[in-house]
């Protein structure tokens, strides 16, 4: 790993909970909670880790995360993110989580989003970690569930910072969210949505328009528009990239042909983020590591990358004079 990139304090912006879930970590949480897996052991369970696109991920991550029951469980999985995050210099996160994913096996909220605050907190007090959470809802559910997810988390209001959608995006448009979307703006939510992940680059701008989300997750399609790209370079508005997951889910087929460093050209806020780290092969360093080695980013470019995630964060500005 250069020094350059493991030594550059870094800000982490598009990064799921539930895709930390390390396989050791699914059997010691299958074992405390008395549940039988269908892997034999580790090895077997990440021998399963090969996807083909999006939706062939999303079947292991959501089978995976059933281990997930307590609100210590919670905490502990957002725990051993922070420990990670705080070796690799990360110092500031804004971190998705998937509510129906938990509450729909009969999970309550309180519990989710209790241990990963809990674990939030302490991180903050031991070494100032700084950090956002954003409640994202399932594209491939309906409005109707969204809301429903929007009407729990009242009493947790002033824990989240915003909402996202995410999941299958095929066929599962920005557009279908637009009144839940209304209904968090005017409760004080952040907005931001997947888009242009798999889906085509017109998801970014009903994302944009129709959503009204301030930032966009992946966006890497893009590339293939340019009056957009035109459009989010004018407009400073942050991409939160994921190069290794990109790869893993074969929207690239190699990191040579990632787009980053041409979006970063064209005058975009393109950021680097790990989305599920535990899944598709490396948390930060790793995601720099892969544009420096794969892509042959320079020093400088990944500098302006990483001072971009400060830019696009949402700290305050007094808070992010002290990251640059
Ligand atoms: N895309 C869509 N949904 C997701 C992802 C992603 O990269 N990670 C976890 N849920
Ligand atoms: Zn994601």
């Amino acid at each position: 790993m250069s020094p350059f990139i493991s030594e550059l304090p870094k800000v982490e912006l598009h990064l799921h909970i539930e895709g930390t879930l390390e396989p050791e970590m699914v059997f010691a949480l299958a074992k405390r909670n008395g549940i039988t897996l269908d892997y034999a052991d580790e090895s077997a369970l990440q021998a399963a880790y090969q996807f083909s696109d999006l939706q062939s991920f999303l079947n292991v991550y959501y089978q995976g995360m059933q281990v997930l029951q307590t609100e210590q469980d919670f905490f502990d999985l957002t725990w051993a993110y922070l420990m990670r995050s705080q070796a690799e210099n990360v110092r500031h996160v804004e971190i998705f989580f998937d509510p129906q994913a938990h509450t729909d096996r009969g999970v309550a909220f309180a519990d989710v989003i209790g241990g990963i605050g809990r674990a939030l907190a302490q991180a903050r007090q031991q070494w100032g970690l700084t950090s956002h959470l954003i409640m994202s809802f399932l594209r491939h559910l309906s409005q109707e569930s969204a809301f429903e997810t929007l009407r729990q988390a009242e009493p947790f209001r002033q824990q989240l910072a915003g909402i996202g959608l995410d999941s299958a995006e095929k066929d599962n448009p920005p557009t279908k969210f637009r009144e839940v979307y209304a209904a968090a703006a005017a409760q004080g939510y952040r907005l931001v949505a997947h888009a242009g992940e798999e889906g085509p680059a017109s998801y970014i701008r009903d994302a944009l328009d129709v959503l009204q989300v301030e930032r966009i997750d992946h966006g890497v399609a893009a590339i293939h528009d340019a009056p957009l790209m035109a459009r989010l370079a004018q407009e400073r508005i942050p991409l939160t990239v994921c190069p290794l997951s990109n790869l893993k889910l074969r929207v690239i087929n190699d990191m040579s042909e990632h787009p980053m460093l041409a979006l970063l050209h064209a005058g975009l806020c393109v950021t680097v983020n790990s989305d599920d780290p535990a899944y598709f092969g490396g948390y930060m360093n790793a995601n720099y590591a892969a544009l420096q080695q794969g892509l042959g980013a320079s020093n400088d470019e990944i500098l302006q990358l990483a001072l971009n995630s400060v830019e696009a964060c949402w700290l305050s500005a007094a808070e992010k004079a002290v990251l640059t």
